[in-house]
């Protein structure tokens, strides 16, 4: 097991460019299961999530290849029904096979992906809009069964703008009889992506980016290429990053349009924040000043930036308020940052952070993807020295993370964690 040692009093300055979004690219590998035949997704990550996602299609029976960002999935005329557990509890994301092999094949068995360090993560939306749709689905021996001669159009009300289950719902709407309407729909650029890639193949959808997406189903879909939209977390990870450290950085890859509460956020902290041709530029010549932060569904502030909104408030001057809506389990990771030395209350789901001037560094563990990425920021406004211990969680999100912090003038070392010692009676 790798640890990110990062040293403390790095200013941030240069260029980053941003690769395609890891939940959009995941997504597009299962929408390819629609239509036999050859498609190809670009601008993919090269992180462990898509590998994972590569070997349930395998077990499909879709030949996989890889070559720098671009992934060619061959799906076969028929391809199999199950994803098992020893992938799914590695890759929740798995899931989003449900809607389109219900489309395809009429049978899916998937494993239930179970909760995750950010929270309990309920399917019930999923479920009840494919029954709506004609499936008929039970869950037995820890496995969602679905089954549906042929999926028929409906209208269909989410509780919560949810992104799983607005994209599984799109997936199997595109190959149902009728039209399907998703009401209160996800918005977010990852959702709007899938929607091109499926309009591409001859899917029939109208209302991305809306909460309203109106779906035309069709008797089939042809295979494409289609590039993956850019990561909006990466791309809002330097942003903070570049606020915290007092920097200046240029972010490629990912437009405003994608970020804009979340730059707002930053310019009410005192940065400077200016779009360039294919991205923006964050620049903070002082010491931010405290914002208050709701997480909220696009356009709103993103969950997936929580860790780094709590760790630009830590450094800030004054007392933030940041709330979480999304996830149960977000806050799991502020304990890592009081670590750090941050001034942190939680009660329920708002946490009060009362800005320092400085952290200072100390072993810390990454709990999710977000919280390392967070926290190995966060390290980089403290004296001294953080070693940031269960960095894979880092790599799930963040395919370059320790060679752009380099880049952008960071001194950060990955090393080997030393053996834990084991202790006896
Ligand atoms: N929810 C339910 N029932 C459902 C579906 C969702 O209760 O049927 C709840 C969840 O438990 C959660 C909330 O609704 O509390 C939001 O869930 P959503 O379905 O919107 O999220 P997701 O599809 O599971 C994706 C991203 C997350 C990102 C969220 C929110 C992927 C693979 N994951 O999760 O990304 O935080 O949307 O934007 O696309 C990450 O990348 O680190 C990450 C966690």
């Amino acid at each position: 097991m790798d640890l990110l040692r990062v040293f403390g009093g790095a200013r941030l300055a240069g260029d980053v460019d941003v690769v395609g979004a890891k939940n959009s690219a995941l997504k597009l590998m299962a929408v390819t299961l629609l239509a036999p035949g050859r498609s190809v997704v670009t601008n993919v990550p090269r992180i462990t999530d898509i590998a994972i996602m590569a070997e349930v299609l395998r077990r499909l029976g879709c030949a996989v290849t890889a070559e720098d960002d671009r992934i060619e999935i061959d799906v076969p005329d028929e391809c199999g029904t199950e994803a098992d557990y020893d992938l799914v509890r590695r890759l929740r994301a798995s899931i989003c096979v449900l809607g389109p092999l219900l489309a395809r094949r009429g049978h899916v068995r998937v494993a239930h992906p179970g909760g995750d360090a950010i929270g309990s993560r309920g399917l019930d939306m999923h479920v009840a809009g494919l029954r709506r749709m004609g499936a008929d689905i039970t869950s037995e021996h820890g496995f969602v069964i679905a089954t549906a001669e042929r999926l028929h159009g409906a209208t269909i009300w989410l509780d919560f703008p949810s992104v799983g289950a607005t994209e599984n719902l799109l997936m199997a709407a595109v190959l149902a009889k009728g039209t399907t309407e998703i009401d209160n729909a996800a918005r977010e650029p990852e959702i709007v992506d899938i929607c091109e890639m499926l309009t591409a193949m001859g899917a029939k959808i109208s209302g991305a980016g809306t909460s309203q997406l109106l779906v035309e189903g069709v008797d089939s879909l042809a295979p494409v290429e289609h590039r993956t939209v850019g990561d909006r977390i990466v791309a809002g990870t330097w942003a903070f990053a570049a606020a915290m450290t007092r920097g200046e950085v240029t972010v490629h890859g990912v437009p405003v349009s994608h970020l804009e509460i979340a730059l707002d956020k930053l310019l009410t902290a005192g940065a400077d924040v200016e779009p360039v041709d294919d991205g923006f530029r964050v620049r903070m010549g002082r010491r931010p000043t405290a914002v208050d932060v709701v997480t909220l569904p696009f356009p709103g502030f993103p969950t997936d930036l929580l860790p780094m909104a709590v760790g630009l408030a830590a450094v800030s001057e004054g007392a933030s308020l940041i709330t979480e809506n999304i996830f149960d389990g977000r806050f799991m990771f502020i304990q890592e940052l009081v670590r750090l030395g941050a001034e942190i209350r939680t009660d329920g789901h708002h946490a009060v952070v009362r800005g320092r001037e400085r952290l200072s560094g100390a072993p810390v563990s990454a709990t999710d993807i977000r919280a390392g990425a967070g926290l190995a920021v966060a390290a980089l406004c403290g004296d001294g020295v953080t070693e940031v211990s269960h960095v894979h969680h880092i790599d799930r999100g963040y395919p370059t993370f320790a060679a752009d912090l380099t880049s952008l003038g960071a001194h950060v070392e990955r090393v080997q964690a030393p053996a834990e010692p084991v202790f006896g009676l």
